[in-house]
């Protein structure tokens, strides 16, 4: 069980999780932290769980299925000095402390497939979905919104997304204690953003590089649609990857989605 009073003895940090916002439900956890985050002075490191959520969003418009007792649902909510088009680093940040967390906590060999998929044994178990609010060229809240799924069983998935995803629980053969694991997260995600903080990006980048499952294989990217084939070469100081096309030629993108081409 996740509770209020479960959640409240795990990570409180310097920065994230000095206030964590529990809910049995939420429509989405993005959305509240959101909208809490626009009333506070100072939301920095405000953290919102549910427990589930009626209307969980995925990348690219999807959704994210979000049943009660079962998985990790929650928002971080921050607002670093950097300019908008940056943002996507952060992002970038946040898959490289999710996997150390599921790494350390469950033993299992979680990597990030580039954007920022959490792959156990080459298959889904959670993604993030950042959104940001900005005007003036300046970010006023950037909420990171980080699903996991830990103890769901897969058939409970739809048929089209159940041969490619899975959960911890159904990788590991036992329940992973979901406030445990938070608290790990919460902790690596505090680690990370105080090196960004530091402005040392290089060692988040290379830590990103060590974890991933997407450089230097063959892929086809498809982005609002266009597929770019080639080989996935390497990511740049944003974030972004770069593929190396048949022609020899390098194009740089910021977002879509990658599938690894299989020789
Ligand atoms: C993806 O498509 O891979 C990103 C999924 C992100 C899901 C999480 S669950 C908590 C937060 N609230 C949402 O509505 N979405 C994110």
């Amino acid at each position: 069980m996740l509770t209020k009073e479960k959640v409240d003895t795990i990570f409180h940090g310097e920065i994230i999780g000095k206030d964590i916002i529990f809910l049995e439900s939420a429509t989405s956890t993005n959305d509240v932290a959101m909208e809490i985050g626009m009333q506070r002075e100072n939301p920095e490191g405000l953290v919102v769980i549910a427990d589930s959520q009626t209307h969980g969003k995925g990348r690219l418009g999807r959704k994210w299925l979000s049943p009660s007792g079962v998985n990790l649902y929650f928002t971080v909510l921050l607002r670093p000095s950097i300019l908008p088009n940056e943002a996507t680093f952060i992002t970038l940040m946040t898959a490289v402390a999710v996997v150390r967390a599921i790494r350390e906590y469950t033993g299992l060999q979680a990597k990030i497939k580039w954007p920022n998929d959490i792959l156990v044994s080459g298959k889904k178990a959670g993604g993030i979905l950042f959104e940001m609010k900005s005007g003036g060229n300046r970010i006023k809240l950037l909420a990171i919104g980080i699903g996991i799924n830990v103890n769901m069983s897969i058939n409970e998935l739809p048929d089209d997304i159940k041969e490619l995803s899975t959960s911890l629980k159904t990788e590991k053969g036992e329940t992973v204690d979901r406030a445990g694991l938070l608290g790990r997260i919460l902790a690596e995600i505090e680690e990370s953003y105080k090196i960004l903080l530091n402005g040392n990006k290089r060692a988040l980048i290379n830590e990103w590089i060590r974890l991933n499952s997407t450089l230097r294989n063959k892929v086809a990217v498809k982005n609002h649609e266009r597929i770019i084939s080639g080989i996935a070469e390497n990511i740049n100081d944003n974030g972004e990857l770069i593929i190396r096309l048949p022609d020899g030629k390098t194009e740089t993108v910021n977002a879509g989605d990658v599938t690894i081409v299989k020789e």
